[in-house]
């Protein structure tokens, strides 16, 4: 990727955050456009450590514009676009559906629409697992999967990648998707199951376990998701999907226990147990159980996880801990409204 401009949208969110730093720390000479909306899942600090960086250009702006994106495309003639701007949080898109649909579809449409009109190399969806629906006990997704989504979210998610498909068939334009399970690591906003039980441990909380706990999810470490972007924009083939995962299900009663645990042992006077833990209603439409079948990146592309669940969840507790003013000011007057309103009915 050296001697490369690269547009990356949504790079001042969780996972977009962390590639730009990835790419950053791997490559001299390289150009990144960062163009992000900053809606209220970002912390324009995620990215301070940039500012005096000048292979790295923040533009704030929306995917769904058109005119803007096109200057930007103008401006700087990106040979990758990398798509990670989203509205990302199922529970939000239980309440609020509508924004879901504008950002993750007609802003993917925008985008495509303008890779297209100026004939970039790549263009990488970045897509999730969820399309996929629900798994009982047994089995994978494999790429082959029907397409089954649960929530708004992950059907917006399923239609930016169908639009994203259909661009490769009808126009050729150089499509890549990869669909990933869950991540976790530093500066995942406290929406998420992960960062809602640290923060909850650390103000001593009621940790909200939705319906049974035992729905499964497949955790991967979000520098592992990162250098998998960066072998399928390196050597992936333009049509083609790849699933990406960590081989690391647990069920999220689980995954509240260990966490607990782990905080426990960090912090022994603070009064963090399993008495913190408190089952509520389930979230609408819950999948069960996710997990991937990723032999297809690691036999075509040799890509495979190399974080531990145990050193990527000790990095993420010792982050957290370490940076508490993050996690403070995230915690703005709409986080609140909303986590009351998610919280509260339940
Ligand atoms: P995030 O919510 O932390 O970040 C999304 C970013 O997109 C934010 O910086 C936000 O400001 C930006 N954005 C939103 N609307 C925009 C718009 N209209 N124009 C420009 N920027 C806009 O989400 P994340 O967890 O980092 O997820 C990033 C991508 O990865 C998403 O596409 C998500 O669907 C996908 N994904 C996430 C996970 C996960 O576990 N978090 C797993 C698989 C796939
Ligand atoms: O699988 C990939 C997806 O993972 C991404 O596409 C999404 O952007 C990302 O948000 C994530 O979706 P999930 O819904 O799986 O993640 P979340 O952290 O919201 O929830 C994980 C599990 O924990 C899920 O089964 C719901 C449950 N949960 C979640 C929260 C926030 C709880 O039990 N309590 C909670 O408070």
């Amino acid at each position: 990727m050296e001697g490369m401009t690269l547009l990356v949208t949504g790079g001042a969110g969780f996972i977009g955050s962390n590639f730009v730093h990835h790419l950053l720390e791997r490559y001299s000479d390289i150009a990144v456009i960062d163009l992000d909306m900053l809606t209220y899942a970002v912390n324009l600090a995620n990215l301070s450590d940039l500012e005096a960086d000048p292979r790295h250009t923040f533009v704030r702006g929306d995917i769904c514009d058109r005119k803007m994106v096109d200057r930007l495309f103008q401006e700087h003639r990106p040979d990758m676009v990398i798509n990670f701007a989203a509205e990302s949080h199922v529970d939000r898109s239980i309440l609020e559906p509508d924004v879901f649909v504008r950002t993750n579809v007609l802003g993917a449409q925008c985008l495509l629409g303008a890779a297209r009109e100026h004939e970039v190399e790549r263009f990488l969806q970045v897509s999730t697992d969820e399309v996929y629906g629900s798994l009982g006990p047994e089995g994978l997704f494999t790429e082959d999967t029907p397409i089954d989504p649960s929530s708004p979210y992950s059907a917006s998610k399923a239609g930016a990648d169908l639009l994203a498909l259909a661009y490769n068939r009808t126009f050729g334009s150089p499509v890549l998707i990869t669909r990933c399970s869950n991540n976790y690591g530093p500066y995942q906003f406290p929406e998420k199951l992960i960062p809602v039980i640290i923060m909850n441990c650390l103000e001593g909380r009621p940790i909200p376990v939705y319906g049974d706990g035992m729905n499964v999810r497949d955790w991967l470490y979000v520098g592992d998701h990162c250098s998998a972007i960066c072998r399928v924009l390196k050597r992936g083939r333009p049509g083609e999907v790849y699933n990406v995962g960590g081989n690391n299900e647990c069920t999220n009663i689980d995954m509240v226990r260990t966490i607990i645990r782990i905080m426990a042992d960090r912090l022994p006077d603070a009064g963090i147990d399993e008495s913190l833990i408190s089952f509520v209603a389930d979230r609408k439409g819950h999948d069960r159980r996710y997990a991937i079948d990723a032999s297809k990146i690691a036999s075509d592309l040799g890509w495979e996880p190399t974080t531990s669940f145990e050193r990527g969840m000790a990095e993420t507790v010792d982050w957290s801990l370490e940076n508490r003013g993050w996690m403070d000011s995230v915690i703005s007057k709409d986080y609140l409204n909303y986590y009351d309103r998610n919280y509260s009915q339940r």
